[in-house]
């Protein structure tokens, strides 16, 4: 069975052709496009939405998570505190989405080109 792939941050620079190529490699079934904003073929997620996002997570079935969700530059560099929940972070012990407990699922592989 191939991988079952959320991609936060679709609708960004990064996600837009992220999601075609992944698309394209894994059957465009396989991957679950989402963002805060809304367009055709992607889902409104948003990453601080903690229920939201695990149950997505969870009924979905996924394995790995492309976050691009982010605040960049000087937007970020304005609102620190949303940022760092956006963005999230790396820690000793991996990287941590704030709102998504990785642990309770099955998730595989996180990429997040940020850090
Ligand atoms: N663009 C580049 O050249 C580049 C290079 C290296 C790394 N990166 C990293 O890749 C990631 C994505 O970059 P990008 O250029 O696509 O950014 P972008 O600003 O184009 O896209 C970010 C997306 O996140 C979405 N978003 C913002 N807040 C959200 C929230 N609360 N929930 C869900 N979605 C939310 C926005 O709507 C937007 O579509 C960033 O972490 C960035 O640092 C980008």
């Amino acid at each position: 069975m191939g991988p079952r792939i959320l991609v936060t941050g679709a609708l960004g620079q990064i996600g837009t052709e992220l999601v075609e190529a992944l698309g394209e490699k894994h059957g465009q079934g396989s991957v679950i496009a989402t963002d805060v904003r809304s367009a055709p073929g992607c889902r409104i997620l948003d990453v601080m939405d903690s229920a939201g996002i695990q149950s997505l997570v969870k009924d979905e079935g996924i394995t790995e998570i492309y976050h691009l969700a982010a605040l960049l530059s000087a937007t970020g560099e304005r609102n620190p505190d949303l940022c760092w929940k956006i963005n999230g972070r790396f820690t000793v012990s991996g990287y941590v989405i704030p709102v998504i407990p990785l642990v309770i699922t099955n998730v595989l592989l996180v990429m997040a080109p940020g850090h």
